[in-house]
Parts: structure tokens; C-alpha cells; sequence
């Protein structure tokens, strides 16, 4: 069973809207539109982030987006990790930030993952685009404390072969006994020899053991419902598919109502949420 896993963090309401200068330290191209930034404190160091936690990240000039860390949990030096899709003025300016550009850093807000509560079960991981981006730290994570987990499944859906982010740790993960991978792409190219189609369809053929496996699924809102409908159709309970909601925000921290979905703040209630409570409100047409 995998409850939700809120984590109370040490920044006081008024000091959690203040931004922390940190430094990006290094920038690494992913794919045509996304890039991974290493930004590293200037002086004061913010909580370290668990996975499936988001920061406020604030370009200065342009304005603050809601981005999940993408890290690997295991490094402590203080840096954070993320990794942007450029698709509007912020997370275009973010993604563009050069090595020694200031970004301001709220955070970390939100629910994990609940990794610690999956210990002893099989996990299946199921991720659409940029969705890899917040899975990433769970997934290094389980790798690092493999011994912890059952089976550890990973799925992952690209438009194309050039869109897969983290194309070579995916690399090095299809060689791993550890992780059993499945890539799959909607537009063939000549040199991909894979899987074509919706991640649904891989997910569909895994031999799972339902009272056992716990899901996670972070992408574009169709794919979380898809891929949960084939998730439950095996047998998996609703509790123990947890899905990463995005919506816009503004405070992240449960104050202005912007990221309202139903009853839930997602900065605050969210954004990994069971499906038995997220389930019911993703099929209410525009929420
Ligand atoms: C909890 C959480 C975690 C997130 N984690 C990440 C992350 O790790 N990496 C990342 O790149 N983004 C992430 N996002 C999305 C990111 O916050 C938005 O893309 C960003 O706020 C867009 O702001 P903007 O000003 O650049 O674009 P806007 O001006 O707000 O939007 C420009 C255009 O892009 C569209 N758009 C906005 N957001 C998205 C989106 N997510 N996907 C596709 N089209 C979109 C809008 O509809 C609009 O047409 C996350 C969002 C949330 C809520
Ligand atoms: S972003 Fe303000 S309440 Fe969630």
C-alpha cells in the first residue's frame, strides 16, 4: 500500500515565498526543447528535495514556474537538479539559462512519491515526454536501495527517438539486469528499432503480480488515465497507482487557489496522488 507520503518541510509559510539564490553550475542539452540544469546554492541551502517534490523556480525579469526535481537523490553536496521543457516565457528563459546565470528557488513543496512505503513490492513506472523528468529521482533512487524491491519495471513513451530525454542513462538501463526497460515511440524513424505506439501498449503485456505492484505515472493527463485503466484492468488497486497532476501555479504552498482540482490543492495536496482520489476527478471534463 502506498498512502501519501507528505512531507512537512522545515520553511516556515512566510520565508517559503521568499526566493533563494542559487547558481546554475552546469547545463546539459536533452533533447530539442529540454534541457537539465545543476543550480547550486549561492549561500543559503534549501531542504534537500525527496522525489516527486517540485520547486518554484523564478527567472529573474520573466517570472516563476513550478518545476519537479530530476536529480539523483543520492547526491548531498546541496545542488538541485531539473529539467525544463521550454514551452512559454518562463520555462523558456529557465531552459536557457547559461552556466553562472542567478535563479531564485523556492521549496520544495509538495508529496513524494512514497518510495519508502513501496519497500518489499514490485514497482512499475510509467512515464510520457517530460514526465521522465520527475520519475528520474525515484527511479536512481530504488536503483540505489535495489535490494529494497521486487521486479523494478520502467516504460517510457517519446513522441520520437530524438524527444527521449536522458537518452544515455536510458542507454545504460537497457543493458541493467536491474531494471527491465520499454521504449516505445508515436512517430517511427529509419534507425529505431523498438516499440511504435502509446505506452498503454507494453504496459498492457507486463506479467505483473497486482496484490504486490505499486505504479507510478507521471505524463500528459490521457496517458495517466490510459495507463491507469490498464493498470487496474490487471488487477492493481486504484490506492496503488500513484500519478503526478500538473496544474498552474502561482504560490505552491496552498494559499491562492490557483491550482484548485477539485478539493485538492495540487501544490499542496499533490502533485502524486493515488488514483482512487485522483481517478474520479481526471474524468470530470475541465476541471
Ligand atoms: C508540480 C509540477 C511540476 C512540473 N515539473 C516540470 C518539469 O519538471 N519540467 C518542465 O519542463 N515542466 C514542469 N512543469 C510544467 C511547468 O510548470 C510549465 O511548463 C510552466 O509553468 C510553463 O510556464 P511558461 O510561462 O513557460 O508557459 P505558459 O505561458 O504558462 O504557457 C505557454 C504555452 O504552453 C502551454 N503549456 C504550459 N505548460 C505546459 C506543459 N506542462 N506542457 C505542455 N504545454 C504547456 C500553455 O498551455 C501555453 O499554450 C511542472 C508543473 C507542475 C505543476
Ligand atoms: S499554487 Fe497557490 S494554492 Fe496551490
Amino acid at each position: 500500500m502506498t498512502e501519501g507520503a507528505d512531507r512537512v518541510t522545515s520553511t516556515a509559510p512566510s520565508a517559503a515565498m521568499a526566493p533563494v539564490p542559487y547558481r546554475v553550475r552546469s547545463r546539459v542539452v536533452e533533447s530539442p526543447d529540454a534541457a537539465t540544469l545543476c543550480l547550486e546554492p549561492l549561500d543559503a541551502v534549501l531542504p534537500a528535495p525527496q522525489p516527486g517534490e517540485f520547486m518554484m523556480l523564478y527567472a529573474f525579469g520573466v517570472g516563476e514556474a513550478a518545476i519537479s526535481i530530476s536529480g539523483d537523490p543520492t547526491v548531498t553536496d546541496g545542488s538541485i537538479t531539473h529539467t525544463i521543457r521550454a514551452v512559454g516565457a518562463v520555462s523558456r528563459a529557465l531552459h536557457g539559462a547559461q552556466p553562472g546565470t542567478l535563479i531564485g528557488v523556492r521549496g520544495p513543496f509538495g508529496t513524494t512519491w512514497g518510495l519508502d512505503e513501496a519497500a518489499e513490492r514490485d514497482l512499475v513506472m510509467v512515464a510520457g515526454g517530460v514526465g521522465l523528468c520527475p520519475l528520474r529521482p525515484a527511479i536512481l533512487g530504488a536503483l540505489a536501495n535495489r535490494t529494497r524491491y521486487g521486479r523494478l519495471m520502467l516504460v517510457v513513451g517519446a513522441r520520437s527517438k530524438a524527444d527521449f530525454l536522458f537518452a544515455a542513462q536510458l542507454e545504460k538501463w537497457a543493458d541493467d539486469p536491474h531494471i527491465e526497460l520499454h521504449l516505445t515511440v508515436d512517430v517511427p524513424v529509419q534507425d529505431w528499432r523498438g516499440e511504435v505506439g502509446l505506452v498503454t501498449e507494453p504496459l498492457r503485456r507486463l506479467a505483473l503480480r497486482p496484490d504486490r505492484t505499486t505504479a507510478f505515472l507521471c505524463g500528459p493527463e490521457p496517458m495517466l488515465r490510459f495507463g491507469a485503466a490498464a493498470l487496474l484492468a490487471k488487477g492493481v488497486a486504484a490506492r496503488d497507482i500513484r500519478v503526478s497532476l500538473e496544474r498552474n501555479m502561482q504560490c505552491g504552498v496552498g494559499w491562492c487557489g490557483h491550482c484548485q482540482l477539485g478539493p485538492l490543492l495540487v501544490c499542496r495536496d499533490g502533485p502524486v496522488v493515488g488514483y482512487d482520489v485522483a481517478g474520479p476527478l481526471l474524468r470530470v471534463k475541465e476541471l
